[in-house]
């Protein structure tokens, strides 16, 4: 079986070498990303394999299905880079649910406490022999209010590792979970009461932007907003804008609304033409990784043996996978899956 894997880098090759030769796979590794314009190397191939920045709109979906690709293999959990509606009746998509979410929520709290704590500023001092502590007054989180958007696998570990910080926990999800544990409130409720507030929803078009002046006016002075989602949950000008007026406190982003030609390459020669991008990075209360919450070992790992098995079981005669997804997935009253484990 041929699999064009496309937006590689070094560090997904080891995983994927090793369980792709363990079960007779042939992955032929891509370091551009798929595209409208590099969707034909994956002529001759049954599966394709991307990421979150690969383009898998409907023009990419009909030159894959042309070329004869019968599943799209996510190696992530998000997938709203996927026309998953266009895709539904011509190729199959598999994701991988959950690879570590330790991994994002430990990314998330080594951010808070990064920035709290300004340890990016007390490194590049002592490397400089400067033992100055001024301006490096940081705050406790014990006692301090959290607000957690989205309770699922991710903002469940979030939830847990504040609780053990003596943080109270105030959340907010589309569908709260009875029995958690967890103190619920209205959105609007939490982003007027927390001191920190963390994004673990996915990106949809329901919350796309639900990070906008609005729900910013509506925050704390000082707040610490923290995003390991999806870049576009927030409006990032809104962002700087509250950041100018001394609103946020503090950014924490391992995502951005326009990342995708920009995290994961070296652009250290280069001039930097995202102006918002360029100026948040400038301010002293901002940090920015470039969408590396998910890499761990562990996290490798997973996402390689999870995306080979969805691939073996996909291919099996009864051609069932437990990862398959679809636009109806979730959707009770439309979901076929949930009745007939196949989506189409
Ligand atoms: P999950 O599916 O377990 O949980 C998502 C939660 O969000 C669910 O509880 C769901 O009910 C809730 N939700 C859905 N719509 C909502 C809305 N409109 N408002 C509030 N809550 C809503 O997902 P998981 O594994 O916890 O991942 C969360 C997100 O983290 C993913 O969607 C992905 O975008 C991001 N992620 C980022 C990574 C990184 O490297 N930075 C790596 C992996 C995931």
């Amino acid at each position: 079986m041929k699999i064009a894997f496309f937006d590689t880098k070094p560090y997904d090759r080891p995983a994927f070498e090793k369980y792709g030769k363990e079960n007779g796979l042939d992955i032929r590794f891509f370091e551009t990303r798929l595209t409208e314009e590099t969707a034909a190397l994956a002529e001759g191939c049954e599966v394709v394999c991307v990421f979150v920045n690969d383009t898998v709109n409907a023009a990419v979906i009909d030159r894959l299905y042309a070329a004869g690709v019968k599943l799209i293999a996510l190696r992530s959990a998000g997938y709203n880079n996927v026309d998953v509606r266009h895709a539904f009746g011509k190729i199959h998509v598999v994701h991988v649910p959950a690879y570590s979410p330790y991994s994002v929520a430990e990314h998330a709290m080594a951010l808070l406490l990064t920035s709290v704590r300004r340890i990016h500023k007390a490194y590049n001092r002592t490397r400089e022999f400067n033992f100055s502590l001024n301006g490096l007054t940081g705050f406790d989180l014990h006692g301090k209010t959290v607000g957690v958007i989205g309770t699922g696998k991710i903002g469940m570990i979030f939830a847990d590792i504040c609780r053990g910080f003596g943080m109270r926990v105030l959340a907010y999800d589309r569908f709260p979970k009875p029995d958690s544990g967890i103190e619920y409130a209205e959105l609007d409720e939490v982003l007027k009461e927390s001191d920190i507030i963390s994004l673990h929803c996915p990106l949809t078009e329901e919350t796309r932007h639900m990070i906008d002046d609005r729900a910013i006016g509506l925050m704390k002075k000082g707040v610490v907003l923290i995003n390991t989602s999806r870049g576009a949950l927030v409006d990032a000008e809104a962002l700087l804008n509250g950041i100018k007026e001394r609103k946020i406190g503090a950014a924490c982003l391992d995502v951005y609304e326009e990342e995708a030609d920009i995290f994961f390459n070296d652009l250290s020669g280069h001039i930097m033409s995202d102006d918002v991008l360029a100026r948040l990075i400038s301010m002293p209360n901002v940090i920015v990784t470039s969408h590396q919450a998910f890499l761990t070992e562990e996290a490798l790992n997973n996402i390689a043996e999870t995306t080979v098995n969805n691939i073996l079981s996909y291919f099996r005669s009864d051609g069932i996978c437990d990862n398959e997804l679809c636009y109806r997935c979730g959707h009770i009253e439309e979901c076929r899956r949930e009745r007939r484990q196949r989506c189409f």
